[in-house]
């Protein structure tokens, strides 16, 4: 039989070295340094029940993302890509720990190895077929993924979640058209009550803030605000008792996230954590877990309603707030006294790296 003048060696179809990949993702809308800033941090990218054995395609920092749950309950995230010629595996499926691309079923392992090409069954499998891994972990119903990993790196921190006694409550999130660090900045203003508010729990004749106090974390800062301005909504402001002082402890994260904690009346304590994950520099997919030690057996139908009528009311701001990008340059807006806590956020997320030019 003649050979074929185009026949191809099998092992000039190997490539040895697999070379290096660009990080970056493709069409990315962040500078490559802010890119590059923020994708060692951790961020939400599905809740926990939308992992299952059936990969999840999520998008985070620009980049897809595919997470899905190995055999021991644990999950995995990788980037959403197989190298072989390019299909999300996000549209293929799960069995034991290895993830099997729809189109021409290459198996891949936890770690992201090609262990086997159906094809070709035995034969040497060329480096270039490795997955890029990412860290996942779950917490509060939410998986979180890094991107990239320069070291140990803790979760945004709220224990509470796990303590007894407290009940857990789950929203659905919300995909909101701005940038994480405005909406960020938002969840951290207590001069807008009074006005964005004021249909849920806004006080419109009682707009003074106080001064407050601002202290650095070694991950962001906290901000202890105390006003008479009342948690309940319109509907409940009869519980509030005269002259009682409402203390708000917010604790950031960086960069987007920010744990509330509203002390009630009684003692009871509410905890809030604005998860905000950056799909892209102008797409927010926010998440909200929140738990409290008190009305254990109240419906959580009340708190969701509230919850999503407060973040409506804030999404109708940062949708409109332009620039879309969060000025990191001081001089860029004007401030005055009750911006402590956005004036501390905004030198914090300079601080780690992000530019005066920062797009997200
Ligand atoms: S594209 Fe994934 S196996 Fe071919
Ligand atoms: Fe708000």
């Amino acid at each position: 039989m003649a050979t074929s003048t185009s026949f191809i060696p099998a092992s000039d179809l190997l490539v040895a070295d697999a070379p290096p990949r660009s990080v970056m993702p493709r069409d990315c809308t962040f500078t490559e340094s802010d890119w590059r800033a923020l994708a060692p941090f951790w961020y939400p990218v599905a809740f926990s029940r939308e992992v299952t054995h059936q990969p999840y395609a999520s998008r985070l920092l620009d980049e897809r993302v595919v997470v899905y749950r190995l055999s021991d309950g644990t999950v995995a995230a990788a980037r959403d890509i197989c190298y072989h010629r390019g299909v999300p595996l996000s549209l293929g499926h799960v069995e034991g720990d290895e993830i099997i691309c729809k189109y021409h079923g290459l198996r891949y392992d936890k770690e992201g190895r090609c262990v086997c090409i159906p094809a070709h069954p035995g034969g040497a499998i060329s480096p270039r077929l490795h997955l890029d891994m990412y860290q996942a972990q779950e917490r509060y119903g939410l998986v979180w993924v890094r991107l990239v990993d320069n070291g140990p790196l803790p979760l945004p921190e709220m224990k509470e979640w796990d303590e007894p006694g407290y009940l857990q409550v789950l929203p659905d999130s919300v995909l909101i058209n701005a940038s994480a660090g405005r909406q960020m900045e938002g969840f951290l203003d207590v001069s807008h009550f009074a006005f964005v508010h004021k249909d849920s729990f806004g006080e419109p004749d009682n707009p003074v803030v106080p001064d407050y106090k601002v202290t650095k974390t070694p991950q962001g800062f906290v901000a202890d605000y105390i006003s008479s301005v009342s948690n309940y909504s319109h509907g409940f402001k009869h519980l509030n008792p005269p002259g009682f002082q409402w203390h708000r402890r917010f604790e950031v994260f960086r960069p987007f996230v920010a744990k509330l904690t509203v002390e009630f009346p009684g003692g009871g304590l509410l905890h809030i954590m604005n998860a905000a994950s950056p799909v892209s520099a102008r797409k927010t997919r926010l998440f909200v877990p929140i738990c409290r030690n008190f009305d254990l057996d109240a419906p959580i139908e009340a708190t969701l309603d509230f919850n999503y009528q407060v973040f409506a009311e804030d999404i109708a701001i940062v949708e409109q707030q332009f620039p879309e990008d969060l000025p990191i340059d001081l001089q860029a807006e004007a401030h005055f006294p009750a911006d402590r806590s956005s004036i501390t956020y905004r030198k914090g997320l300079a601080e780690i790296g992000l530019g005066r030019t920062y797009t997200a």
